[in-house]
Formats: structure tokens, C-alpha cells, sequence
């Protein structure tokens, strides 16, 4: 699958618009391409108990399964300024759920796999009785 990476930027980009970051001032944009096709995207959602800050990349999970769920095979995120960002640690654990296997991400050291940014992952099959 040919990934439109600008494209992708530029939706992540717009949903930046979106944030709620008043005490960060800084806006995060995600966005996503689905197994199914469709672009999703989501935006951080700041707290004044700082901790319970939301990251752009929870906001585009949610937005996954109220548009009815499936695998994220294309992903990046960017700042105000449209620049790529990596994906803070928690929210690679995040996407890897959520990933097909092979999901690409565009990071700020090029085109990445989830498994090259987070190797040998915690997940689902973890939790399977043996
Ligand atoms: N942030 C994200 O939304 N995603 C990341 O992967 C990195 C950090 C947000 C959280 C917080 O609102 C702001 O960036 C500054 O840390």
C-alpha cells in the first residue's frame, strides 16, 4: 500500500487545530490510515491535574472505534508547526495495540515500523492463558 505521508502530515496538522493545550502550549496533531481505508485523527487533551493529560494519539484511538474500529496500518504525528514528532513511549504502547502487523510511522529518523519503535511489546497474546 502506497502511503500518502504529506497527505497524512496535513491531516495531523488540522486536527493539531483542535487541542486542548493550555498549559503545555503544546498542540499535537495525529492521524492515522486504517485497514479499511479511512483517515482518523485526533488531538491532545491537556488537564488541569496535569497527569491525566491526554495525548493526540489516545484521542485518535477513540476515534478508531467510534468509526467502528479495525487496524492502523499508516500513522504520524506532528506539532503546531506541522513537524513530525515521535510518539512519546506510552503512546507507542498505545498505537502497538491498535497496530496491524508492519504499521508504519513516519518518525523524525525516517519511515519506521511499530515493532522497530517499540521491540518485543508487551500485548493481548501476553494475557492468554497457556
Ligand atoms: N503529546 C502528545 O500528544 N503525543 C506525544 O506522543 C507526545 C506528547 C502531548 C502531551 C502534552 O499535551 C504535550 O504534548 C506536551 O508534552
Amino acid at each position: 500500500m502506497e502511503i500518502n505521508w504529506e497527505q497524512l502530515r496535513q491531516v495531523a496538522a488540522k486536527a493539531s487545530e483542535k487541542a486542548y493545550a493550555p498549559y503545555s502550549n503544546y498542540p499535537v496533531g495525529a492521524a492515522a490510515i486504517t485497514d479499511s481505508g479511512q483517515i482518523i485523527s485526533g488531538a491532545n487533551v491537556e488537564n488541569a491535574s496535569y497527569g491525566l493529560t491526554l495525548c493526540a494519539e489516545c484521542s485518535l484511538v477513540s476515534e478508531l472505534f467510534a468509526k467502528g474500529g479495525g487496524k492502523l496500518v499508516a500513522f504520524c504525528c506532528v506539532d503546531q508547526e506541522g513537524a513530525v514528532i515521535m510518539p512519546c513511549g506510552r503512546c507507542r504502547q498505545l498505537l502497538s495495540e491498535h497496530a496491524a502487523t508492519g504499521m508504519m510511522l513516519e518518525t523524525i529518523s525516517g519511515i519506521k515500523s511499530i515493532e522497530e519503535v517499540i521491540p518485543d511489546a508487551f500485548g493481548p497474546s501476553d494475557l492468554q492463558e497457556n
